[in-house]
């Protein structure tokens, strides 16, 4: 008995015990749930879903088209749009490191993977099956279908980026701009009070304005979720890795590119009640809003995905 537990607790310890041959995209730190582990079959299967069109009602998407490999898993369009040509009211996020998140959607209504990845497939505005009809046609159940795609996500991992070998020591991987860009971007900019860390998100919700039209909310964002008047209009601050290739940009797309963004959030994003304290009009120059986009620009690495 004794020595069966020294067994087992030998082969759970290490990692490595449980992945023998890692999966390319997660690393050590990544919290895995433990009702749902981590496995080469789940991720191979999730895969497989993740680039069928057998998921939509009319066979003509998959989660691949609007989270497209060559886009870092964004789709390019303003707003997304779903079969038979219906247009959803947000911008299709990248969805890179999204393991390490703790709350999923622009206003974060989903708290796990498990829970988010089955949305889309039963929303009438996104790939619009029933329950019924996904398990039939996938011959699987849909709790399984969700943990096979929630840990296909997980693998989806972007590093290696310009950015990450100069924190790695390589003071030449980033160009004098480059660092200019980094300096603001930590100081006078303030970028960092809510996209910080690693993955440059603090997976928090923050209202910068995006959604203020004509003195109304065009989105109410994470007030839907909570009911809490000062949420409304804020949403999930959004990881900048690899942001270079996922215009355009917030929730609703609205801004096209990375100088118009840098532009916005220098002028303390758009007045309104809700405003986040931390979004200020900073007044950055014109070149240091040139060496924020560059900065930006270096955090484009490679996106690797699935299971080796
Ligand atoms: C029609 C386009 C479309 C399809 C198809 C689609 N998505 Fe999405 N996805 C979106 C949009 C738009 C959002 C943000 C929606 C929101 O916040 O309300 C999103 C959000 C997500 C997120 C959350 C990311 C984050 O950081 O919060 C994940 C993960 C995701 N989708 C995975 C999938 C998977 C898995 C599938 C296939 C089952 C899929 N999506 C199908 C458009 C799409
Ligand atoms: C108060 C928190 C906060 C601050 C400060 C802040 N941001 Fe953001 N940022 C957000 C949120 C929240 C969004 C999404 C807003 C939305 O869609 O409504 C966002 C969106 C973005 C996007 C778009 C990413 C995408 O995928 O759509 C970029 C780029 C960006 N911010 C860069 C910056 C830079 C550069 C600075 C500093 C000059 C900055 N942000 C300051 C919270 C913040």
């Amino acid at each position: 008995m004794k020595s069966l537990l020294l067994v087992g607790l030998l082969f759970t310890s290490g990692a490595e015990a449980r992945m023998p041959e890692p999966p390319r995209g997660l690393d050590l730190h990544m919290p895995l749930p433990e009702d749902n582990p981590v496995s080469r079959e789940k991720v191979v299967l999730g895969r497989k879903l993740f680039f069928d069109k057998r998921l939509s009602r009319d066979g003509t998407l998959a989660c691949a088209t609007c989270h497209d490999p060559r886009r870092a898993f964004s789709d390019g369009r303003v707003v997304a749009r779903g079969t038979g040509g219906a247009e959803g009211a947000r911008n299709s996020p990248a969805i890179v490191n999204r393991g390490y998140g703790s709350a999923f959607f622009w206003d974060g209504r989903a708290p796990t993977l498990e829970r988010q990845v089955l949305e889309p497939i039963f929303s009438q505005k996104e790939l619009g099956l029933t329950r019924p009809e996904l398990e039939r046609r996938t011959g699987l159940g849909a709790a399984h279908v969700a943990a096979a795609l929630a840990s296909y996500v997980r693998t989806i991992h972007s590093g290696g980026s310009r950015f990450d070998r100069y924190l790695a020591g390589r003071r030449d991987a980033l160009t004098e701009t480059e660092r200019q860009g980094l300096a603001l971007f930590r100081g006078k900019g303030n970028c960092v009070s809510c996209h910080v860390g690693p993955n440059f998100t603090d997976e928090q919700f923050h209202n910068t304005g995006v959604a203020w039209r004509d003195g109304r909310y065009a989105d109410d964002g994470r007030h839907a979720i909570t009911q809490r008047a000062g949420d409304r209009g804020a949403f999930k601050t959004p990881t900048l890795r690899e942001v270079a290739r996922t215009a355009p940009y917030m929730h609703d797309g609205s801004l096209a590119t990375l100088e118009d963004v840098v532009e916005f959030c220098s002028n303390g994003g758009r007045a309104n009640p809700n405003l986040d304290a931390e979004i200020r009009r900073v007044n950055l120059t014109a070149e240091e809003k040139r060496a924020i986009v560059a900065f930006l620009q270096a955090l484009t690495g490679s996106v690797r995905e699935g299971w080796r």
